[in-house]
């Protein structure tokens, strides 16, 4: 038959995935959280690697089943598939390995070709995903634990990155002032969370005056420790939600003022968002409302397909495939972007 199935493997931090797509359509994408890290305030590489190797089995197996629920082994499964893709880079080094020694056994094993894939272009090609998506070119802010970004997507294969952050990025942010706050590791969903309730506009933080299409997220830390610094004891217990809402609408505004400027520069108008960030609800609301505002078309992945997942390294395999850009046996993984 004519359609082409591939089993893409996620690794490059603290989630393991995997997916299984046909023709850049997603039949499954089971994602395995680590809840080791959360006691020690972030991700500790030795400890997501071995996590690594306990879950890659029991993930692939897990999204190989889903995908076809009518075959009843593993074996029947992996014969369906026709390439096996792998996040290549960026990451962390261990937790990259892991991945792309399981994708190379199972590739040299099938007989069948290997997919390198780069971590923030599966990010931005999430979007891909579904009937509902951008055409290109299009613009997408890529805002994850790692990255901020605004990318020009000339076409699946050719992103151009224009504008990105000098310093720390946006998940950054959100987790070190969350960890300010006295919130768990990572912070950025519980500032979410307490937002919801809170005044947006009752605390204010400095905004940097970062030239061009670039962010920078350091002082927006500092500004709210020294914030933090000058208040009695309770008042982050009486102030949370107000606190969370302030904060977040800082990193929102930072975002979209560059995101805007990009609008104008590029005269593009269709506005995409990707990575883990993008899971912040009030940073959905503010681009569909500044979407509706200046006459944009706008593009939000589907909440499980931002933050990292396979599914995005499935879509984005698919392409690779089609461009018949496959990897070598001896492809590494590199925890640097290039
Ligand atoms: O893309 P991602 O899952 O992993 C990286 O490639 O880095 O992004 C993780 C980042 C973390 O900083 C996390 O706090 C943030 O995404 N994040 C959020 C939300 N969900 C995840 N930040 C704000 N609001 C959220 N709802
Ligand atoms: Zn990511």
């Amino acid at each position: 038959d004519l359609s082409t199935t591939i089993l893409a493997i996620e690794s490059s931090c603290d989630e393991t995935s995997a997916s299984v797509c046909v023709n850049g359509k997603i039949l499954s994408n089971y994602i395995a959280n680590q809840s080791v890290h959360e006691k020690y305030g972030g991700v500790v590489p030795e400890l997501a690697s071995r996590a690594h190797m306990q879950n890659i089995v029991p993930v692939v197996d897990t999204a190989l089943a889903a995908a076809f629920p009518e075959l009843n082994n593993t074996t029947d499964r992996l014969k369906q598939l026709d390439a096996i893709a792998f996040t290549q880079s960026p990451g962390l080094i261990g937790s990259l390995l892991v991945g792309t020694q399981f994708a190379k056994s199972l590739a040299l094993t099938l007989n069948k070709p290997l997919i390198a894939v780069h971590h923030m272009q599966a990010h931005v090609l999430a979007n891909l995903i579904g009937d509902d998506i951008p055409e290109f070119p299009f613009l997408c802010l890529t805002v994850s634990g790692g990255h901020t970004q605004i990318v020009l997507a000339h076409d699946p294969l050719n992103l151009e990155v224009i504008g990105e952050t000098i310093d720390d990025a946006a998940g950054e942010a959100f987790d070190k002032s969350a960890k300010l706050l006295g919130l768990p590791y990572p912070g950025g969903p519980l500032i979410d969370k307490y937002a919801k309730t809170g005044d947006p506009l009752k605390f204010k933080f400095a905004e940097p005056q970062i030239p061009e299409l670039n962010f920078s997220f350091s002082g927006l830390k500092t500004s709210v420790l020294y914030f933090l610094q000058k208040q009695e004891t309770g008042f982050i217990e009486a102030n949370l939600a107000d606190l969370c809402a302030s904060i977040q609408h800082t990193i929102i505004t930072i975002l979209l003022k560059k995101v805007k400027k990009a609008v104008q520069q590029t005269g593009i108008k269709q506005v995409c968002i990707a990575g883990g960030v993008s899971a912040n609800s009030g940073l959905r609301a503010s681009l569909q409302e500044m979407g509706q505002k200046h006459g944009w078309k706008t593009f939000i992945p589907k909440f499980e397909y931002c933050t990292d997942n396979a599914a995005m390294i499935a879509i984005t395999a698919h392409y690779k495939y089609q461009a018949a850009q496959f990897a070598s046996l001896d492809a590494n993984p590199s925890a640097r972007s290039h």
